[in-house]
């Protein structure tokens, strides 16, 4: 046997074996034309390699049938070549398929969370804090009536730890469902943070912002209320900065986040599995289909900038509610 006739052979088996692997996916690519034709034509080509190898070995092989051959194999891959882009259109939709699903989970798992924790700080704030409200009172009540001095200094003592407990479950009730947000919006919610940020460090921390009242998706405004809390955090506790400067500005549909800090800086991509503050913004930006932007070098401080685009980050996370309305305007009930 000659090198020729076993290359030959090679070649047959290797399109045979390529053409039953094709026919084994036909049903993933929904029996796509391209890949039709591909198949098509990798048959052909295996005929026309056993019909070169029979020529081969003296089998006399018209030489129409090479002719005809030729002709198909060339018809199918450029009909399969036209077709091309249905199946690119194909694979794009079931990319942006899979993005949309994942964006819909980590905003139910988002809001289920900031559920239970709205839930949580409730059952905190009206549960306890009326119990430990009327244990002070029955205290003061008590002080008043008491003469003995050192009754007295013992009640003030316990009515002074009454306070605390009163002060810090307002404050765990409201780090777990901030008030000030969920009543006055995302401008007041982010100023009442930096305010009580101030009052513990010593960092100068600017906010600008053109919002004053507007009203967001819930899912927003937890989302970048919660995202400026862990960037301040971040470089109060990592950059010994002096300043940090933040803005926040409606343009059209884009509601616009800057952050700047002044301090040692670092270098994001290395330090995105440290911790999981900066991933954790990452994915709840990405699930109001938002871009996040970080710029940092080590001695040079560091940028980020967020822009979400507020009527495609509700499309996203708000699937029901933007197919009713879509179903109420098909009914004519707009
Ligand atoms: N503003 C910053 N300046 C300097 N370094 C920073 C800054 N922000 C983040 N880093 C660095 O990036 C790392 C990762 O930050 P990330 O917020 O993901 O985690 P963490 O703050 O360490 O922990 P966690 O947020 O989970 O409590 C930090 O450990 C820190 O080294
Ligand atoms: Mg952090």
């Amino acid at each position: 046997m000659t090198a020729t006739e076993i290359l030959l052979i090679v070649a047959i088996v290797l399109q045979s074996v390529a053409t039953v692997i094709a026919i084994l996916l036909i049903n993933q690519t929904k029996f796509n034309v391209l890949w039709i034709c591909c198949i098509i034509g990798f048959s052909l080509l295996t005929v026309e390699r056993v019909c070169q190898l029979l020529a081969y070995d003296g089998v006399d092989v018209p030489r129409t049938t090479f002719i005809w051959l030729g002709i198909f194999i060339s018809l199918c891959f450029s009909i399969g070549v036209l077709f091309a882009n249905v199946l690119i259109r194909y694979i794009d939709r079931i990319n942006l398929n899979r993005r949309l699903l994942e964006n819909r989970l980590m905003t139910a798992v988002l809001r289920a969370e900031e559920r239970s924790r709205a839930d949580f700080s409730r059952e905190l704030h009206d549960g306890l804090g009326p119990l430990l409200s009327s244990a002070k009172m029955s205290l003061s009540a008590l002080s008043a009536q008491d003469e003995a001095y050192d009754r007295k200094e013992l009640i003030d003592n316990t009515t002074y730890v009454i306070d605390e407990a009163i002060r810090s479950l307002r404050e765990i009730s409201n780090n777990l469902s901030p008030h000030v947000l969920n009543n006055f919006g995302l401008a007041r919610g982010i100023q009442n943070f930096i305010d009580k940020s101030c009052t513990v460090h010593s960092t100068k921390i600017v906010f600008k912002t053109n919002l004053s009242a507007e009203r967001f998706d819930s899912n927003i405004e937890t989302i970048l209320y919660r995202v400026v809390c862990e960037l301040i955090n971040n470089s109060l506790k990592h950059s010994g900065c002096t300043r940090i400067s933040v803005s926040l500005s409606l343009s059209g549909d884009e509601l616009r986040l800057h952050f700047e800090d002044d301090g040692r800086g670092f270098s994001p991509h290395d330090m995105l599995g440290c911790g999981m503050g900066l991933s954790n913004i990452n994915s709840r930006i990405a699930s109001l289909n938002g871009s996040f932007d970080i710029e940092s070098r080590p001695g040079e401080g560091m940028r980020a900038d967020i822009c979400v685009n507020i009527d495609s980050a509700i499309v996203h996370s708000l699937p029901r509610r933007r197919d009713k309305i879509k179903q109420k305007r098909e009914n004519g009930e707009d």
